[in-house]
């Protein structure tokens, strides 16, 4: 038996890690670090286990999963869970406008709108019933779903029981369930290095966890419920709009979409539409378009239904992210390295706003994973700025005469052998800078923004040359003379004269660039820096050991091997000399006590979309000021530079009370200390 004073504690552990629960997963605003959350629930357990009659339906320690289910039982929706109609352009939606007002009798009226974003996830209705979380359902045809009370107990944005007071005695939700970004992100991450199944896209990511039949698993997957309206509610009473129903759903502990907005009239909604399109990449979740809800439900039974779907509601969705196509031919390209990536080329189709024509396949496991054959129709993604992908092929589809895609044994550009490192996904052309197109890529690379920064010289111009035969390795460069240039197509004397000065100009450089030109395998700009600052000089880190390469920052045993093979190699090391000869030059470094740099000592994470400098090029500033920057918020973060769409890590670090800011004030810090984006 439990005395009363244990009873009270339960009670009271309980009432705690709901508010913070509900402050983190529903208001986004957390309140306590983690670590203190946990302790209480520590503590909580301890004491369930101790007394197991306290146990309820309803405390947090119960969101784990229970035991798996064999099958999953049907419910009967008794208020059924519709579908929209949809408008694929502003007229569409004008007439929409149009109709309702003709239907309403009142043609000049401007009608309120609730605007919503369209979360890409999975419908679901939750039933409570005095207050307390009954039920979970799918839409299923929308009126008879599947049970998955055990999996939805287990998102945390889904309180077990309800805050407050005034509900109604039956009150059934409904909302989207869909996995964010980031989690997404995280969950096919660890799924590719355990070799395992990932998944095409956030939304198949939501519908596979649900779909467990072990809420354990569903108990491990990032997921989450935003709610847009409600279904039956009996014993009580909602507020005339429909906004008002969604503010009262929040106070009740239901997550609502903070972007939702009241708008009067159809060119509000219209703008609405632009302003979230604009926005849709830097959203920590994936929308396909924006819902528009007649608010007053007075006006909502006037305009009552058709079919399958409200008169009074409308889905504008966005261009597509995905779009079916058919796979003409696997090309491949030579990198700088000679890796050879496998390029689909593509019947061309419009996704994601653009065209597109070309998907890279990554390597050999990626097509093995994917299973694809010439010929085969797959699914194309383009989201965001995120160059296009294949995520599936339409195997119901495939036509009788596809046929395996084959790696060729040999270099498709100088018919060098192509060799498969063991334990390595690429596959390489052995041609090194025999290989043109090795050659062409180490050239681009060495004149790069963030390499030599030699103005003028695109990527068109380095094949050009290279082509003609001007160009042997990136030492060449630097012993053009004007009439060879003059002599290409397209090449006046003018643009000669400003190339001659640019490549002139970039002789003036620094060690860490020098070392990051030269292309050196694993060797990128954060290692370049570092290898730089510890060595000081050239000839210094030309002599270093494979053991003292090993004592720098960020060099682990294979890019300590990259770099030895270079400095051992005649052929890179020429190269290297004939640069210096041709005038190539940096200061050399002082050796700095680490401590020296204005960031020493200091790690830093960056997250989120910026928009005046590439995430890259703040890492790389961020280093240079001597701090470290790190992948994930911890405790021991110093700073975080947050941009918009920043969600988790954001999340981390206001819990932790670590330091956040935006992108401007980075930028005054960067210029503060002399590093100018
Ligand atoms: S309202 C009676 N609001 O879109 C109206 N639906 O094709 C029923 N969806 O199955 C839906 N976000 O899964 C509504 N803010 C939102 C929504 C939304 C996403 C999904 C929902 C529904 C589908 C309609």
């Amino acid at each position: 038996m439990t005395d009363s004073a244990t009873q009270a504690e339960v009670l009271q552990l309980r009432t705690q890690l709901r508010e913070w629960n509900y402050r983190y997963y529903v208001l986004d605003d957390p309140s306590v670090p983690d670590a203190e959350y946990d302790r209480y629930l520590r503590q909580l357990q301890g004491f369930e286990e101790q007394f197991p009659e306290l146990v309820t339906e309803d405390s947090p320690t119960q969101r784990v999963g229970s035991k798996p289910l064999s099958q999953f039982s049907q419910v009967t929706h008794e208020v059924p869970m519709l579908s929209l109609d949809n408008a694929f352009d502003a007229t569409e939606l004008v007439d929409f406008d149009r109709r309702l007002r003709g239907r309403l009798g009142e043609p000049d009226l401007a009608i309120e709108y609730s605007c919503e974003p369209k979360l890409d996830g999975i419908a679901v209705s939750l039933l409570y019933r005095d207050g307390i979380l009954e039920r979970g359902a799918t839409r299923g045809d929308g009126t008879t779903g599947e049970d998955i009370t055990q999996n939805v107990r287990t998102i945390p944005s889904i309180p077990l029981q309800l805050r407050g007071d005034g509900y109604p005695q039956i009150l059934e939700v409904r909302g989207e369930i869909y996995m964010p970004l980031a989690g997404f992100d995280q969950l096919n991450r660890r799924a590719l290095e355990k070799g395992e199944k990932v998944f095409v896209n956030p939304r198949n990511a939501a519908a596979g966890s649900l779909r467990q039949l072990d809420s354990r698993i569903t108990a491990q997957r990032p997921l989450e419920m935003c709610c847009y309206s409600v279904g039956l509610v009996q014993g009580g009473q909602l507020p005339p709009e429909h906004a008002a129903v969604l503010d009262c759903l929040h106070r009740w502990g239901l997550r609502i979409n903070a972007e939702s907005q009241v708008v009067t009239g159809v060119e509000a909604c219209e703008q609405y539409y632009e302003s979230l399109a604009e926005r849709r990449d830097s959203l920590p979740y994936d929308i396909d378009g924006i819902v528009y809800k007649v608010n007053r439900l007075d006006q909502q039974s006037r305009l009552g239904f058709v079919s399958r779907a409200p008169r009074w509601a409308i889905a504008r969705k966005f261009p597509a992210q995905e779009e079916m196509t058919q796979l003409l031919d696997v090309e491949f390209q030579v990198g700088r390295t000679g890796a050879i990536t496998p390029v689909a080329r593509l019947e061309p189709v419009f996704v994601g706003g653009v065209t597109v024509s070309n998907a890279t396949l990554h390597n050999a496991d990626e097509i093995e994973r994917l299973g694809l054959r010439v010929g085969d129709f797959v699914v194309v993604r383009r989201a965001g700025d995120v160059i296009p992908k294949v995520v599936s092929v339409v195997l119901d589809k495939r036509p009788g005469n596809s046929r395996a895609v084959e790696f060729p044994s040999h270099c498709p550009v100088c018919n060098s052998a192509t060799e498969r490192e063991p334990d390595e996904a690429v596959i390489r052309c052995m041609g090194g800078l025999v290989c043109a197109a090795q050659q062409k890529a180490a050239i681009k690379h060495f004149a790069s923004r963030r390499a030599m920064d030699i103005d003028g010289l695109g990527d068109k111009l380095v094949e050009q040359m290279v082509d003609e035969g001007l160009l042997e390795n990136v030492a060449s460069l630097y012993s053009l003379h004007k009439d060879q240039l003059m002599a290409l197509e397209r090449m006046g004397e003018k643009s000669a004269d400003n190339l001659l000065a640019a490549l002139a100009a970039s002789k003036d450089t620094s060690l860490p660039r020098f070392i990051f030109a030269l292309g050196i395998r694993e060797v990128g700009e954060a290692t370049a820096l570092n290898l730089a600052r510890h060595f000081g000089s050239w000839p210094e880190l030309v002599a270093a050991s494979e053991e003292s390469l090993l004592d720098v920052d960020d060099v682990g045993p294979v890019v300590a091997d990259h770099l030895r093979q270079f400095f051992d190699s005649t052929s890179g090391m020429a190269v290297a000399e004939a640069l210096r000869e041709a005038g190539v030059r940096w200061p050399d470094i002082e050796i700095a006590a680490e401590s020296v740099l204005p960031l020493s000592g200091q790690t830093w994470v960056v997250t989120g979309k910026l928009e005046l400098m590439g995430r890259n090029e703040a890492k790389a500033a961020l280093q240079t000021l001597g701090a470290k920057v790190a992948g994930s918020v911890s405790a021991k973060t110093h700073c975080v530079v947050a941009g918009p769409g920043a969600g988790s890590k954001l999340a981390k670090a206001q819990d932790l009370a670590v330091e956040v800011i935006d992108e401007i004030t980075f930028v005054a810090l960067l210029e503060q200390h002399g590093e100018k984006k």
